[in-house]
């Protein structure tokens, strides 16, 4: 019993040994080792033995048992360190083959406007500044010559914040608490209110554009939004005269629009600016010929602007007598739209990827 054994247990290490895969030992682990096999079958000729002999015998079996599920285990693991070594050569991989490309986002053209007007801007020596949306009433009209009651007013309907007693409430972040603004809180509706926000707090003379955006409350077509964006400028200072207000422009429209773009001042009502102006461009998507961007005319509006008037000064402390200077508010989305040919103002804010993806 003990030879034949001995014998098992040589002809079933030889086969580990030579398995060439898992299904190789799968089979030799089922031969030997499962319920049929050959270890299981002499345990039941134990029966057979005579009792003092049985222990002996039975002890033999179960080390030849460990022993083989030993080796078995050995060989499983040596499998598995080979296939990752040699994974090259069993799973092939093509190295030069190219990746998938991730799709790239990119700014949007609104933005991109808006980066190149700064640049040309901060080369003529304007610092960009940027300021609140949410804007009081007094910001927003009264400190801008735009008393209540007035009728520019009408002009530039808003979103205003809710009001209790004629008081605005916001939520105060910190404690949750309503706090109470005493002046009546809008949506701005233009960028000119950070031209007093920064005179009230800097000396003249200053050189600053104010990108941002800008709400009214109003019906939407193709060139009307109730979102829109504006670069106000503002320089002012001792000598500042309309004279260096055309010679910026002039700088500004042959850098954004070209060399050939011809500009108008034609004079234009705001109730900030004294003389006020409308600086008009010929249309660049038909040359000046006349199309439906420029209504036929040959030319777009694209300017208001002005000197800044006696009362603004006065109400930020300036001397009007000895400070003087213009300000502009550029419509960002309507240059967006005649330097790429646009046709209608809403695509910008349709999040629409087939047009994104043309910029
Ligand atoms: N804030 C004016 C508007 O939105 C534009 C403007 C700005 C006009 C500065 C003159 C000077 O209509």
């Amino acid at each position: 019993m003990q030879d034949k054994l001995s014998k098992i247990k040589q002809k079933a290490l030889t086969k580990i040994n030579q398995a060439k895969n898992l299904a190789d030992l799968n089979k030799v682990k089922t031969e030997y080792l499962g319920r049929k096999g050959e270890l299981a079958s002499a345990l039941k000729d134990i029966k057979k033995m005579p009792k003092n002999k049985r222990p002996k015998v039975g002890k033999l079996i179960n080390e030849i048992k460990e022993r083989l599920e030993k080796e078995i285990k050995q060989k499983i693991k040596k499998f598995e360190t080979d296939k990752s070594k040699n994974i090259t050569k069993t799973e092939w991989i093509d190295v030069t083959r190219p990746g998938i490309r991730p799709s790239l986002g990119h700014l949007h053209p609104i933005t991109q406007t808006q980066k190149e007007v700064e640049n040309i801007f901060k080369r003529m020596g304007f610092e960009v500044i940027e300021g609140p949306e949410i804007e009081t009433d007094y910001y927003n009209f009264e400190a801008l010559n735009i008393p209540k009651d007035h009728p520019a007013r009408d002009l530039m309907d808003t979103f205003w914040l809710k009001t209790i007693n004629g008081k605005s409430q916001i939520a105060n972040r910190n404690n949750n608490q309503q706090s109470v603004i005493s002046n009546k809180l809008l949506l701005r509706t233009h960028t000119s209110p950070m031209q007093v926000r920064i005179m009230e707090k800097r000396k003249p003379p200053l050189r600053i554009i104010v990108p941002g955006r800008c709400f009214r409350h109003e019906a939407t077509d193709a060139s009307h939004e109730t979102t829109f964006h504006q670069i106000e400028g503002l320089m002012v200072g001792k000598d500042v005269s309309l004279a260096n207000l055309k010679g910026i422009f002039k700088e500004f429209l042959t850098r954004f629009f070209g060399p050939k773009t011809k500009s108008r001042l034609r004079p234009g009502y705001f109730p900030f600016v004294e003389p006020g102006f409308e600086l008009d461009v010929s249309c660049v998507i038909c040359k000046g010929k006349g199309c439906s961007v420029c209504k036929n005319t040959g030319w777009v509006e694209i300017i208001p602007c002005g000197m800044v008037h006696p009362n603004v000064l006065k109400n930020v402390g300036y001397d009007p007598n000895k400070i003087q200077g213009f300000a502009f508010g550029m419509g960002l989305d309507r240059v967006a739209m005649m330097k790429y040919g646009i046709d209608d103002i809403r695509l910008f804010y349709s999040g629409g990827l087939k047009f994104l993806n043309q910029f």
